[in-house]
């Protein structure tokens, strides 16, 4: 079994990395070169690349061909690697370690940070637009993309994740803020996956309640790690969300590890929907205890 979710888990990892590799090597020979450098610094940093791995793993869970989900795939990749940017930058979270390396705007000043994380946004729109389904499926799957990356999203989700250093939020308030911020993007990675396949609407709706439950065990398991986590092994700083409403502020980090391991576990109950789940159940169990 851990075999299957290295082996599997290694295999996506590889293709998304020489996708994207791949993609922007096209444009090397442009005259706006520091902008590329300063995206694929961040872009080809080694992430987890765990959103690809679900649009992979829920095309294959429908019965699809998990490669023509790569566009999609890369797409968020792209997205979640704008955020981390701009979520570094000194007006946000004011990090200066990310994936093991100085952070983007440390390397290459916040002008090109800024621009950067807009590029990779909008280039992504432009991948996962190539990919090659039905016309309707790709304005859907776009449609999908952008609800869940901008104001009612992601974006939503930071906005309100700043706002909250100012008081003491309540339950539903921070659970607002994690299913906007993180399980926004974690979302369109499964739907995608789905759409990707060409899945059925009951699919649809699975992968979505999975996405929300999972996306919320990942961000309390990443808020825990914030206090218990160390820097050698996530690669980026810890201790600095200390002032942010986090779940492990609100509820300490006992009640946190049941709350990581009851999420998980509601969302495995919605992969019934499908085939052949056994590597998304070892995955999702082993986001539980991760370290990184
Ligand atoms: C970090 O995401 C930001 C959160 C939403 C918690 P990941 O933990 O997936 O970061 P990478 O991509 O592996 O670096
Ligand atoms: C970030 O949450 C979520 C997004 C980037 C959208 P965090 O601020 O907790 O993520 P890390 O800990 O910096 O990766
Ligand atoms: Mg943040
Ligand atoms: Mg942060
Ligand atoms: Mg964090």
């Amino acid at each position: 079994m851990k075999q299957m979710l290295n082996e599997r888990t290694a295999q996506y990892r590889t293709y998304i990395e020489d996708y994207m590799t791949r993609y922007y090597a096209r444009f090397h020979n442009e005259p706006q070169k520091e902008l590329f450098e300063a995206m694929e610094y961040s872009l080809l940093a080694p992430g987890k690349r765990l959103r690809p791995v679900f649009a992979f793993e829920f095309c294959r869970m429908c019965g699809g061909d998990w490669e023509k989900a790569a566009p999609f795939a890369a797409a968020v990749e792209m997205i979640h690697n704008y955020s981390l940017i701009h979520d570094d930058l000194p007006c946000m979270d004011n990090d200066d370690f990310r994936r093991g390396r100085p952070t983007n705007h440390k390397v290459y000043g916040e002008t090109l940070a800024v621009l950067a994380g807009d590029a990779l946004l909008t280039d992504a729109f432009a991948v996962a637009a190539s990919a090659d389904i039905a016309g309707r499926d790709i304005a859907f799957a776009i449609q999908v993309l952008s609800e869940n990356a901008g104001s009612l999203g992601m974006v939503g989700g930071q906005v309100l994740d700043t706002k909250s250093e100012e008081r003491t939020l309540t339950e539903q308030e921070v659970l607002d803020i994690q299913s906007r911020k993180t399980g926004a993007l974690i979302n369109a990675a499964c739907v995608l996956g789905v759409i990707a396949a060409g899945g059925t609407q009951e699919q649809l709706q699975a992968a979505a309640g999975f996405a929300g439950a999972l996306g919320m065990a990942f961000q309390i398991r990443d808020d825990m790690l914030d206090v218990i986590g160390t820097q050698e092994e996530m690669g980026k700083g810890v201790g600095t969300d200390a002032n942010k409403n986090t779940f492990v502020r609100l509820y300490g980090l006992e009640k946190c590890a049941h709350l990581v391991d009851t999420y998980t576990k509601t969302a495995l109950d919605q992969l019934s929907a499908f085939q052949d789940t056994a590597y998304m159940r070892e995955l999702a169990l082993s986001l539980i205890n991760r370290t990184v």
